[in-house]
């Protein structure tokens, strides 16, 4: 926002994704409020957004209510161009994963002047070393791991933590390297659970009588499927319960007592750590002065030591999951920790 109101440009944002623009009459101020300086005051160390947000809202494929009750799927994108240039924005600065960008990249396409920011909690956009929220969520899944020890410890139990992470296990792999598990599990590492139970009982090898094992929402067995939690139509299906499941096999097959905890959407919240802030920040501003450098159709990447500008088509075309040779994996492999393969 300060980078904008330097350069003397007015920056409006727009509330819960394009749904401000398209349908202005469901917001008491009309679905836009002007940023100043006053109104971003004092949120840098808050999580979350001003504005709200919507994993629902693509304008390619709109949800509608038709009259006679039933929904229909609308492409509305016109409509959000139409909007910008009947309100004289010239620029949209798109903040967000995959799925936002890809919306973005679309609108682009039709003539829309943008760059995007990559933020997510997943860590799965190629083309940036890091997305902002990420290391949030990484710390605070760690904090909990670290309190999770101690019930393990002192009941001698099995505790399964539930971790975000539908195709790519970032968070899961950082947190349980940091937080001392004694087996990740993540998608791009299907696991048989026996593998892990033996690798917790190892008898003679000394190892500690309880484990923690971290599991990404979206890890599944060798030859099995995720574990979805709701199915609904037009939507992406809602992951969830793999740790239940996970606690109960390794129940079964070690039988230590275990319990599963499910850390959700408690990822998304709370104070983000201060090297989210300055890569927030960096992101911000750099998406400011690649406008102002006349840039377009580019996503603002980490690049160490730089910030790089990526066409948004390339920060697109591929998700960024844990390569099995990469630091991560061998880190984890060296520390002894199971990926149950
Ligand atoms: O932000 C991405 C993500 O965290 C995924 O890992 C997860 O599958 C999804 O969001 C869950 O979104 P929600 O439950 O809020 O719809």
């Amino acid at each position: 926002m300060h980078a904008a109101h330097g350069r003397g440009w007015e920056l409006v944002g727009i509330r819960e994704g394009y749904d401000g623009v398209l349908y202005p009459e469901q917001y008491a101020d009309g679905g836009m409020i002007v940023l100043t300086p006053e109104k971003v005051e004092r949120i840098a160390h808050l999580g979350g957004t001003i504005l709200g947000t919507t994993n629902r809202g693509n304008p390619f494929r709109a949800i509608e209510p038709q009259a006679d009750g039933t929904t229909c799927e609308v492409d509305r994108s016109s409509a959000v161009l139409d909007a910008f240039r009947r309100h004289d924005i010239d620029a949209l600065i798109a903040v967000g994963g995959d799925g936002s960008l890809g919306i973005a990249h679309g609108l682009w396409e039709k003539g829309l002047r943008l760059v995007g920011v990559p933020k997510t909690i997943d860590n799965d956009l190629d083309a940036t070393v890091m997305t902002f929220g990420y290391n949030s969520a990484v710390s605070f899944a760690t904090e909990c791991i670290d309190r999770l020890h101690v019930t393990a410890h002192a009941h001698r139990r099995v505790i399964v933590v539930e971790v975000m992470g539908r195709h790519a296990g970032w968070i899961a792999l950082s947190a349980g390297i940091a937080g001392g598990a004694d087996a990740i599990l993540i998608p791009e590492i299907p696991y048989d659970l026996t593998r892990v139970a033996a690798h917790l009982a190892r008898p003679g090898t000394g190892r500690r009588a309880y484990a923690i094992v971290v599991v990404a929402e979206g890890a599944h067995p060798a030859g099995g499927d995720v574990v979805v939690k709701r199915r609904e139509a037009g939507r992406t299906d809602l992951l969830g319960g793999i740790g239940e499941r996970v606690a109960a096999e390794l129940q079964e097959l070690t039988g230590l007592e275990s319990r599963a905890t499910v850390l959700g959407h408690l990822l998304r919240g709370g104070s983000p750590t201060a090297l989210d802030r300055m890569l927030g920040l960096a992101f911000g501003t750099a998406a400011v002065r690649a406008l102002a450098e006349g840039h377009n159709g580019v996503m603002v990447a980490v690049n160490p030591p730089r910030i790089e500008y990526v066409p948004l088509k390339q920060a697109i075309e591929r998700m960024k999951i844990v390569p099995l040779d990469g630091e991560g994996v061998l880190t984890a492999r060296s520390l002894g920790i199971s990926f149950g393969d």
